[in-house]
This record gives C-alpha cells, structure tokens and sequence, in this order.
C-alpha cells in the first residue's frame, strides 16, 4: 500500500514548503523532453464493436470548428475593464481585492492600481496554463491514437488530436493578440503531465489526461465563461468546452469498459494516480508564479490564498467533473474506499452524485447548436 510520500514525494498533503519547492529551474529552454516507452499496438480487427464510441467519433467530425473563421478576432480588448468587472462580478461591488482581509499580510500596502496588476498577471497565467495543459492533451492524445488497442478508439482520438491543436492555437493566439503576457508552465502541471505521457499503461493517459486534467479543464473553462463578460473569449471558451465534454465523456466510455477486467490491486494504483493528479492540479491552482512575478514573498501569499474563506469553494467547483466520473468508474469506492476517503480529506467528495461527463456531453455542444440555428 503506497504511503503520501511515494505517491506524492511529501508525508503531509498540505506541506507548504514541500508543495514550493516544487518549481522549473529550465524556464528559458525552448524544448522540455519526456520519455515515453509504451507500446505502439496495430490492431488487425477492424470490426466496429463499440458503439457508443463510435457514436461520440461521428459527433466529433460533425462539431469541427474553425479559430481563424468562427471568432472575431477583431474584437478590442481592454484587458484591465475585464479584471474590474470580473472582480465586480466575483464581490459584488467594492474595489478590486477589497473581498480579502489583508491586515498583517503582504498585501497591506496594495492599492487599487496594484489589485488590478495582479488580476492582469492572473489571468495571463490562467491562460498561459490552459495553453500548456492543451499542448499536454494535443500530446497525450495523439498517444492514444498509438497505444490504444481498439480501432474505434484509434479513430475517436484520432480527432481529438485535431481538437487539442486547435484549443492550443485559440489560447496561444488569444494570449499574443490580446493579453499581455506569457507565464511558462506551472512546475506541479507538468510534473503531472510527465507523469502521465512516460507510463507505459495506455489507460493511465486516459485517466490522467481525459478523466483528471480535463475533467479540471472543463470546469474550470466553466467558470471563466460564466465570469467573463469579454465576448472574444466567452465564445472561445464555449467553444472548447463543447471539445472538452466529449473528451471527457470519452475517457469515461473507454475506461468503464477497461476497468472491468482489471484486478483489486490494478484498480488500487488506479486509484492511487487518481490522488496524486489531485493533488498535482489544486497545488498548480495556488499561483505561486504570479506572486513571484509581482515581488512579494511567495509563501506568505500562498498560505493566504490557503486559508482564504472562498477558497474551499473554488477548490471544490474545480474538482466538481472529477468526482462523479470517478465514481462512474467505480474508483471512488473501489477496494475499502480509499480514494473517497482522500477525496473527502481533499474537500471535495459532496460533488460526488452530479451527472457524469459520460451523459452530458451532447447537451454541452454549442458548436451542433450553432451550426442547426445556422441552416435552420
Ligand atoms: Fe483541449
Ligand atoms: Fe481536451
């Protein structure tokens, strides 16, 4: 049984100075090389044997669409409005930041001019992550399409890899054109995006990348698209999103099917990977490199945004696609119920009876709506 320190490399989940010193010395490299031994595996059996798949691959070349064309890139961006009116839209009214107490902490001395720095530089790396973790997916996918063993899911991710090029192409572009700056990627994302692209297992690049990173990516893209009033990106987002319910959905297909034939302690480091991606996401989800980049110490910032008393919630919102499609995988209370008592210990298990991502998907297709509004 793997303790919290060989899963995460730390004894207490909360270590703070543990989860800090987790960070990228390589920042100026241009390339960052992973290695990957898996298995490519040709399948002679062409028979189209699962439906379900099959009808989630004809969704997909019918919902294809176009960053160049179907956004209007010409739409100004006042990148600070934006800040001020998600911040009117998170609290109601007072100043920007004025929802925290920051007496006796470094953010005492801020003013308006520096809250509104800050929103601008969180949101260029909100950004800046979601670009990364959708090149994350452009590459774990396109090693689905090698390791998977069955043609209708070599066909399925085979259009996934299309989505993901697209989604890295939307969010690189919006950053360039219209924002005001990049963030390299976040130290705890990529040390679980390597995590999942050198397991050799082709289901953990399922479980790691279309269960945890996007089932995360699709609330959180949730979120973002309720709060935005910006139009540019509010129709990227629901764009992507309807990409991303699918991706989801068709982790959740795959790995009920898989997961049958797997033993008590196959389903045990399932659950095991399960945590640990967790973990890896609500750590990258502190921001550590924004504080850096605005120069005040890191630490004491963190341990603020910790005990922040929204701070549950929005940890929970993150996770609220994650755990239902965990139970529908039967990983919530597989064995004694490990990863349900981790999940509880994490503060977010009540998500746990919400719909799965295996049924919602096609009700989350904007792109099918518009395209029915458009020829009807
Ligand atoms: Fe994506
Ligand atoms: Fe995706």
């Amino acid at each position: 049984m793997a303790t919290n320190n060989e899963i995460l490399g730390r004894h207490e989940v909360d270590d703070l100075e543990a989860i800090l010193a987790i960070s990228n010395k390589d920042i100026d490299d241009v390339q960052h090389l992973v290695k990957a031994d898996a298995d490519a595996i040709f399948t002679w059996d062409y028979e189209r044997s699962r439906p379900a798949l099959g009808k989630l691959y004809e969704k997909a070349k019918k919902s294809q669409w176009n960053v160049t064309t179907d956004l209007d890139w010409d739409t100004d961006v006042d990148q600070e409005a934006v800040v001020v009116a998600n911040a009117l839209q998170q609290n109601g009214g007072g100043p920007v930041g004025s929802e925290v107490d920051t007496t006796g902490t470094p953010f005492e001395k801020w003013t308006e001019k520096e809250w509104i720095q800050f929103g601008i530089e969180s949101q260029n790396w909100t950004l800046s992550q979601f670009l990364h973790g959708e090149q994350g997916a452009l590459i774990c996918t396109a090693k689905v399409v090698e390791t998977v063993p069955w043609i209708d899911a070599k066909y399925y991710a085979a259009t996934q890899v299309m989505d993901e090029a697209r989604h890295v192409e939307v969010f690189s572009r919006y950053l360039d054109e219209k924002l005001s700056g990049h963030y390299p990627i976040n130290a705890h994302l990529r040390l679980l995006l390597d995590d999942i692209i050198a397991d050799p297992r082709w289901d953990m690049t399922y479980l790691g990348m279309q269960i945890m990173v996007e089932g995360l990516a699709l609330a959180a893209f949730g979120f973002i698209h309720q709060l935005t009033t910006e139009p540019l990106l509010k129709k990227a987002l629901r764009y992507v999103i309807s990409d991303e319910a699918r991706h989801v959905a068709f982790g959740v297909l795959s790995l009920q099917e898989y997961y049958k034939e797997l033993s008590g302690p196959e389903i045990r480091e399932r659950q095991e990977f399960a945590f640990e991606a967790a973990v890896r996401m609500r750590d990258r989800f502190l921001q550590q490199e924004v504080f850096d980049r605005m120069g005040i110490d890191v630490k004491e910032a963190v341990q603020l945004v910790m005990q922040a008393p929204d701070r549950p919630l929005f940890q929970a919102m993150l996770f609220s696609k994650i755990v239902p499609n965990c139970k529908k995988l039967g990983l919530l209370d597989a064995g004694d119920g490990w990863l349900r008592e981790r999940f509880t210990e994490l503060g977010v298990i009540q998500f746990e009876d919400l719909e799965d991502t295996g049924e919602e998907y096609a009700a989350l297709d904007e792109v099918a709506k518009d395209r029915e509004a458009a020829t009807a």
